[in-house]
């Protein structure tokens, strides 16, 4: 044997028996699950390079609702879209927490913030944000919901009047489209991402960014190649390895680059936000804002009265700007493009969601009027089952523990067991998106877009500990979103604004749009097209009152 075979050997073979030593120890060899592909990769490179969550669903036609996979060498995992085992995990905050290798990817993006940190720093951070997302303060930012909607609205007017040629939104490649009865071919990706960003920033900052209007402000390529690069497979790849091999996450490539540039780009403008409302609260006595500015300024402010769990550091706030930032653009911008798709596919919804935006008394509704909305609200539950934006979550067990289901688990042997043991540290998945589409729960036609399905008697058929109407989107518990009332808000504000003024179809050509798996957040993406350019939704829309 040569030097450089034995060498090789001797760095594998550690690994080689440590995957055998799992093996053997493993409390799972009841447990059904799809075979490793590799001993190295597990069944890692069918989620890798798959982009879709398809084949979770795969897995639970063949498995069950709980069943096991490999990750890098012999690492079992759990998947489960057992309501039991769910609702179980969501209220037990304290046991289930978020794995250290996701948390090391995220902070790429947006530091130490209330999406990455556990325990007690989580609580303080919480406790210190909650105010700016109660149910009467998100009530009071109506007024700023509907002046973004109509810009958004106004920049269609320009871009169909003539008067902007906005190259970023008009089609520039082969889906580009135009046609005598006004229908132009728009991106109605961008021009949601861009709206989602100025209203993140202008409600929850202050700070009138105006990238709908401003295509070229340096925010817009950090934020869109952040999110390509999350997509990038070498990037999802080194994630998951770090979870093993924690050094790995010290490897700078470009995605690893670009997601601090974001971080960095979103830190430049809230250090100068942070640092200005701190000089206006020392200005006014007794400052109440309750807009996250505020809160945050005066958090890592010198308030002598200040709780110390309400204390935050100035790198804290930081992270918070940018956590909030990213997490309130992408996921928002995602799910009104595809309103706007789904509105497109279904002709007879997007007249019937018309009529009743049409029936509202006034052009300016506050966001009560909004919530009213029957159908509106049955449009919003449906959009946000059908196409959840961020397709899952993953928690592990800080310790050994039985893991109650609903659904009993067949194992190997046939037995049928109403738990499951689950070691400290285990990785378990639960796909939001498997779970909101599961047929158990939402009817034969679960695939189908249908916003009548809230009507219906009998459904939801199990119960998901959920924010928002059994649907797993925003999750549920301690840990849910806390952006959900925010983010449904800005969504109907959005499509009230747009929906009564332009109309939607499919492109002739009929591109297929398929949401891409990310670390964190799905997008829209051109099946077919490569490279940042294909997260698009390209659509026919139509002025109406021309
Ligand atoms: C359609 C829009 C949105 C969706 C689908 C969504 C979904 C989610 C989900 C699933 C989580 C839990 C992630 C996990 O535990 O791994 C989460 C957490 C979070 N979201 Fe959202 N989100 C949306 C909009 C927003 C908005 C608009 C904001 C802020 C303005 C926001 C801020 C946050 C924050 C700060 C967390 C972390 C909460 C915590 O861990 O305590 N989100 N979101």
């Amino acid at each position: 044997m040569s030097l450089i075979a034995l060498g090789i050997f001797a760095i594998i073979s550690p690994f080689f028996i440590l995957a055998i030593y799992r093996k053997h120890k493993s409390v799972y060899k009841n447990i059904p699950g799809p075979p490793p592909k590799t001993w190295v990769a597990g069944n890692l490179l069918e989620l890798v390079f798959q982009k879709s969550l398809i084949i979770f669903d795969k897995w639970v036609q063949e498995y069950g609702s709980t069943y096991k996979w490999a990750g890098i060498m012999g690492v079992e995992r759990i998947t489960t879209v057992d309501p039991g085992a769910i609702n179980f995990i969501l209220q037990n905050v304290k046991l289930f927490v978020k794995p250290k290798g996701q948390m090391l990817a995220l902070k790429r993006f947006v530091g130490d913030g209330l999406v990455n940190n556990e325990g007690a720093a989580h609580r303080r951070q919480r406790r210190a944000l909650n105010p700016a997302f109660s149910p009467a303060h998100i009530r009071e930012l109506g007024p700023v919901f509907h002046r973004h909607a109509e810009n958004m609205k106004a920049r269609m007017d320009a871009i169909f009047d003539g008067s902007v040629q906005d190259e970023s939104v008009l089609h520039h490649d082969n889906l580009k489209y135009k046609d005598e009865k006004q229908g132009l071919g728009l991106d109605m990706l961008a021009l949601s991402e861009r709206s989602a960003g100025d209203t993140v920033a202008s409600a929850m900052f202050g700070y009138e960014f105006n990238f709908v209007n401003d295509p070229t402000h340096p925010v817009i390529p950090a934020l869109r190649n952040a999110s390509y690069i999350a997509i990038n497979d070498l990037d999802r790849a080194l994630a998951e390895l770090s979870e093993t091999f924690p050094w790995m996450d010290k490897i700078h490539t470009p995605g690893w680059k670009s997601g601090n540039e974001a971080k960095l780009t979103t830190w430049k403008y809230g250090k100068e936000l942070v640092e200005k409302r701190q000089a206006q609260q020392a200005e006014v006595d007794d400052y109440e804002g309750k807009d996250v500015l505020s809160l945050l300024a005066h958090s890592t402010g010198t308030d002598p009265n200040l709780r110390e769990d309400l204390k935050l550091s100035s790198t804290e706030a930081l992270n918070q700007f940018s956590t909030a930032f990213l997490a309130g653009t992408g996921t928002t911008g995602a799910a009104l493009a595809w309103a706007f798709y789904y509105l497109a596919k279904n002709p007879k919804v997007q007249e019937k969601l018309r009529e009743e935006l049409n029936s509202v008394g006034t052009d300016e509704p506050d966001s009560d009027t909004l919530h009213s909305l029957v159908y509106l609200e049955n449009f919003t539950h449906e959009l946000m089952r059908i196409e959840a934006p961020v397709p899952l979550v993953v928690r592990e067990p800080i310790e050994d523990i039985f893991l109650p289901v609903s659904r009993p688990i067949e194992g190997m042997d046939g037995t049928k067991s109403d738990s499951i043991l689950v070691s400290k540290g285990t990785m378990i998945l639960i796909p939001i998106q498997s779970v909101n589409r599961d047929k158990r729960i939402w009817g034969e036609d679960a695939l189908e877009f249908n916003p009548d399905r809230f009507d219906r008697n009998g459904l939801p058929a199990e119960k998901i500990v959920s924010s928002y109407g059994n649907i797993l989107s925003f999750i549920g518990g301690l840990r849910n979103c806390i952006g959900f009332r925010f983010s449904m808000a800005e969504f109907k504000h959005t499509l009230f604004s747009v929906l009564r003024h332009y109309s939607f179809e499919e492109l002739p050509s009929t591109p297929k749009i398929a949401a891409h798996l990310p670390i964190a957040v799905t997008r829209p993406h051109v099946v077919g097209m490569s490279g940042p350019d294909s997260y698009k939704m390209p659509l026919v829309v139509r002025r109406l009152d021309h």
